[in-house]
């Protein structure tokens, strides 16, 4: 059981994607227990305000330390210790698919979600353990951000998702990009399946997928190869790939 605490200022944002699809699911089966705890409740004032403006100057808030601290306060004393605490901030580390599969072998995480301008720097040193970012653009709030982190917690508990290999077999869990997939029926829109797809010949599949997945991520996401290893059909298959871009423009739409 992972359980994961949010702490939030706007915990309504959470009261739908919680009970859908993958998460509801996690839940339900008992491996996920998540508590959102509204930052609000530990305000000092009748506005309930937990941000304000950065010492300095400049645009945007800052989550003051006061309430995010009582709130942490608050939950230990209903007995919840943290393996972890989390802080979504943009100038978090990107968030990669071996931080989900750390932090779901945990048994209780936290995650606090900022503002854009994040919390005030003394709670990320004395509480925080880790600092992630989804992404290079701009997010209001970190609350997208934690519901993005929980979906991806919640795939990879155990039971969760119907076929063990489906998550092993994931694009980022194999470090590159999947290739095309296709359903019913057999031609749509004038567009065939690629015929070695319905020839039921694995080997000649295998070697297909292998050859799309190198090809979309020779073309989209090069950087991604520098953490991998391949073999020596992968090597002649990337080989064969440049050879063609420098024989100059392709024809082929990119992959
Ligand atoms: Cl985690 N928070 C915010 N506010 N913006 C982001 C982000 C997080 N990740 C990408 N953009």
């Amino acid at each position: 059981m992972l359980e994961i605490t949010v702490i939030t200022a706007f915990p309504r944002l959470f009261v739908g994607p919680l009970d859908e699809g993958m998460i509801r699911v996690a839940r339900e089966k008992g491996r996920l227990r998540v508590h959102v705890a509204d930052l609000r409740d530990h305000s000092d004032d009748a506005h309930r305000t937990v941000d304000d403006a950065p010492y300095g100057g400049g645009a945007g808030m800052v989550l003051k330390p006061e309430p995010v601290w009582r709130a942490m306060e608050a939950l230990r004393g209903q007995g919840r210790a943290f393996d972890e605490i989390v802080h979504l901030t943009p100038q978090g580390r990107p968030y990669t698919q071996r931080d989900a599969e750390e932090l779901s072998r945990k048994k209780s995480i936290a995650l606090l979600s900022g503002r854009y301008k994040g919390v005030d720097e003394r709670i990320v040193e004395s509480l925080v353990t880790r600092e992630i970012s989804i992404g290079d653009y701009v997010l209001s709030g970190g609350e997208f951000a934690a519901l993005v982190v929980i979906d991806s917690l919640a795939r990879l508990l155990p039971g969760v998702l119907q076929t063990v290999d489906s998550a092993e077999s994931d694009s980022f869990a194999t470090g590159l990009l999947d290739g095309a997939y296709y359903t019913r029926p057999e031609e749509y829109a004038g567009r065939r399946v690629p015929a070695v797809l319905l020839s039921g010949n694995h080997e000649g599949i295998r070697r297909h997928r292998r050859r799309e997945t190198l090809e979309r991520t020779w073309r989209r996401r090069p950087e991604l190869f520098r953490d991998v290893t391949l073999d020596e059909d992968d090597r002649k298959v990337l080989i064969e790939l440049a050879r063609q871009d420098w024989a100059g423009p392709r024809r082929r739409r990119d992959a």
